[in-house]
């Protein structure tokens, strides 16, 4: 990785003055940033933590890692910058000798140096390739990949389940016919077919949720969040805390419900003669209404719009 590509990176965190708040670390705790990106929120962590606390970040991505390294390498608490998936991440955490956690936070998404630079092909705003991947080291298909060889019934549930796109079937049935001829590489090209498609109603939030359904598959977002999350309400000490950040409907559904689970409230579609989800009480939530940007911190950075943060606390279970 290039020290060019490090001193590059700009994120601006969401929501930090939050985060420490409401994740404040008992003297020698353990916390976990699993998606530490440029570092930011795990800084202001190490500041406000004891010396003796032990703080890891993880990423997937490469340059993320390489950035948060050397941008906390001054803080003795940071012990680990780790570079896995974070539902990975967490099963590796045993051989690191650490059995519970008193803090971890998720601030779910991509990076703004992930969809800024059109070569990793998160955006239609720019042209470069329908790539994609988080980790470009660990997965092995991209966006172009699933365009070029899912069935058509794939893509349709795909663009209507992971990008809530009401026009799903007929764009699936588009992209099926256009890879006879030309397959796809080329974010342009898929922003062209889809503007041919469905003509200018609309376009700019059909392209997004488009984009969004594509994302999503390839780094399976939603398998990661809802196995990563459940792995560290498990880890957690009493008293311990999980804070997430969400950015998207399909992400914030899995954490108020993963949340509510486990104080014991049925999470089951009504439609279910038995309940299957099996709640328990291991959680109490701490946000019942997730804590949202004020006005000021959106009008400085308009990413930061749709973002939605809500903390859980373990309990202590009685025998
Ligand atoms: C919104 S950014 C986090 C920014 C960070 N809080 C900061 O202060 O700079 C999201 C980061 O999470 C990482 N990420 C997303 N899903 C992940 C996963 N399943 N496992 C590990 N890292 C993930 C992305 O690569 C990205 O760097």
């Amino acid at each position: 990785m290039t020290e060019q590509g490090v001193s590059e990176y700009r994120h601006e965190p969401v929501l930090v003055v939050e985060v420490v708040n409401w994740l404040s670390l008992p003297r020698g705790g353990v916390f976990i940033d699993f998606t530490v990106g440029g570092g930011s929120h795990l800084a202001r962590i190490a500041e406000e933590s004891s010396l003796d606390s032990q703080l890891y970040g993880v990423d997937r991505d490469t340059l993320a890692v390489e950035t948060a390294r050397a941008r906390l390498a001054s803080f003795s608490q940071v012990t680990e910058i780790i570079h896995a998936p974070f539902a990975s991440a967490v099963d590796s955490l045993a051989e690191r000798q650490i059995e519970q956690i008193h803090g971890a936070l998720f601030d779910l998404g991509v990076s703004s140096p992930q969809i800024d630079r059109a070569e990793r092909g998160f955006t239609f705003q720019q042209g470069g390739p329908l790539d994609m991947r988080m980790d470009r080291d660990m997965t092995l298909t991209t966006a172009a990949d699933i365009l070029n060889t899912a069935s058509q019934a794939e893509l349709t549930s795909m663009i209507y389940e992971y990008g809530e796109e009401r026009r799903a079937s007929r764009i699936a049935r588009a992209i099926v016919a256009e890879r006879e001829s030309q397959p796809f590489s080329e974010s342009r090209h898929l922003r062209a077919l889809l503007e041919k498609t469905l003509g200018p109603a609309n376009l700019t939030k059909t392209l997004a949720r488009v984009y969004q359904a594509l994302r999503i598959k390839v780094n399976d977002e939603l398998g990661q969040l809802q196995s990563g999350l459940e792995k560290v309400i498990e880890l957690l000490a009493p008293g311990g805390r999980v804070g997430v950040i969400s950015y998207h409907s399909l992400e914030d559904r899995i954490v108020k419900n993963t949340f509510k689970s486990r104080v014991g409230e049925c999470v089951c579609p009504p439609n279910l003669p038995v309940c299957v989800c099996n709640p328990t009480s291991t959680l109490n939530i701490l946000t019942r209404k997730p804590i949202t940007p004020t006005a000021e911190e959106i009008s400085a950075n308009p990413r930061a719009r749709s973002a939605k943060f809500r903390v859980a606390e373990k309990i202590e279970v009685s025998d």
